[in-house]
């Protein structure tokens, strides 16, 4: 069974990660054991106190939450508010948690439990901007070692950025960060936008969530369909993209994924194409591969165990 650690800027596909993340080890499919948090659609705050409430929603009233990196690791943090709202969980009525926040940083979480675990034997799962993981890995780099795979939404390359003409917004919000964790040397899956963006949230997709009868369900309904307003006028696709799930999806599910080992780097220079990533889809610079670079999802198999898990929750 996969032992998961979700690092996470709740956000409203964050949500929907966090979820299922949950409904998965109501399942019996994974071992969920903590989230970090780090800054990126909102601010520490708000995703520090959206991670502790989503937790609360799941029944998990005690989950253990670390709250990281308020910024970036060199450049000053850039929200996303006009997708996912002044709180970051536009869509749904938030209350003041009761899940506590843990008091310990998250990179010391990070770093002690993976220097307690076996070889191989924790999975990551960054959905947002990377700089805990870089911070953790840059401090400790003995923890590689008990890293089986980060799986990360992160990145673009066949498609076009999100935040600007060449980048994605986490991996544009702490390049950087972005830039170590991938030459780490740990073994590495990147969800770019060129898989995400063929997960979407699609009207029929929703009445199958709005459908069930539980309140996260519905809950999850609302949030999304607030988001896949801005998503399906911005970027013309059919319905939001569930960029986030995408990586837990992955983690959990690799069968219902497909993409070529690959060199990837990314621009930590340049203002113009600051974030973007150059991947060596054709292995030209002949550099050993660092990554997974997913390009292709069966997104029906994918959203059948996101509402598969959902239902789970109370
Ligand atoms: C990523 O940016 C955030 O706004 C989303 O939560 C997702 O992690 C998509 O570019
Ligand atoms: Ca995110």
């Amino acid at each position: 069974k996969i032992r998961l650690i979700i690092d996470t800027d709740p956000g409203q596909d964050d949500a929907a990660a966090i979820l299922m993340a949950h409904g998965l080890a109501k399942r019996g499919l994974i071992d969920f054991m903590a989230l970090t948090v780090v800054a990126g659609n909102v601010g520490l705050h708000h995703t520090a106190n959206n991670a502790r409430i989503i937790c609360d929603w799941a029944g998990q009233t005690d989950f253990p939450v670390y709250a990281g990196a308020g910024k970036p690791l060199l450049r000053e943090l850039i929200t996303a508010e006009e997708v996912h709202g002044k709180t970051g969980l536009d869509g749904v009525a938030l209350h003041e948690p009761v899940c506590p926040l843990q008091p310990v940083h998250a990179v010391p979480y990070l770093i002690d439990t993976l220097r307690k675990a076996d070889d191989a034997s924790i999975t990551i799962c960054p959905i947002g901007p990377l700089t805990n993981i870089a911070q953790a890995l840059s401090l400790a780099p003995d923890i590689g070692r008990a890293i089986k795979n980060i799986v990360l939404m992160g990145g673009n390359y066949f498609e076009a950025g999100n935040i600007t003409p060449a980048a994605e917004f986490n991996f544009y919000v702490d390049p950087h960060a972005a830039q170590i964790v991938l030459q780490s040397g740990v073994p590495i899956t990147v969800l770019p936008l060129d898989v995400t963006h063929k997960a979407t949230i699609t009207t029929p997709r929703m009445d199958v969530l709005r459908k069930q009868a539980n309140a996260n369900g519905s809950r999850l309904a609302g949030i999304l369909q607030s988001y896949e307003r801005f998503d399906t006028q911005k970027f013309g696709l059919e319905g939001g993209p569930l960029h986030d799930p995408c990586a837990i999806a992955c983690a959990v599910f690799p069968e219902f994924f497909s993409g070529r080992d690959c060199h990837v780097a990314v621009e930590t220079q340049s203002e113009l194409t600051m974030g973007a990533c150059v991947v060596d889809w054709w292995g030209t610079t002949g550099k050993p591969a660092n990554a997974h670079w997913v390009t292709e999802v069966n997104a029906n198999k994918m959203f059948h165990e996101l509402a598969e898990s959902i239902k789970q929750l109370p």
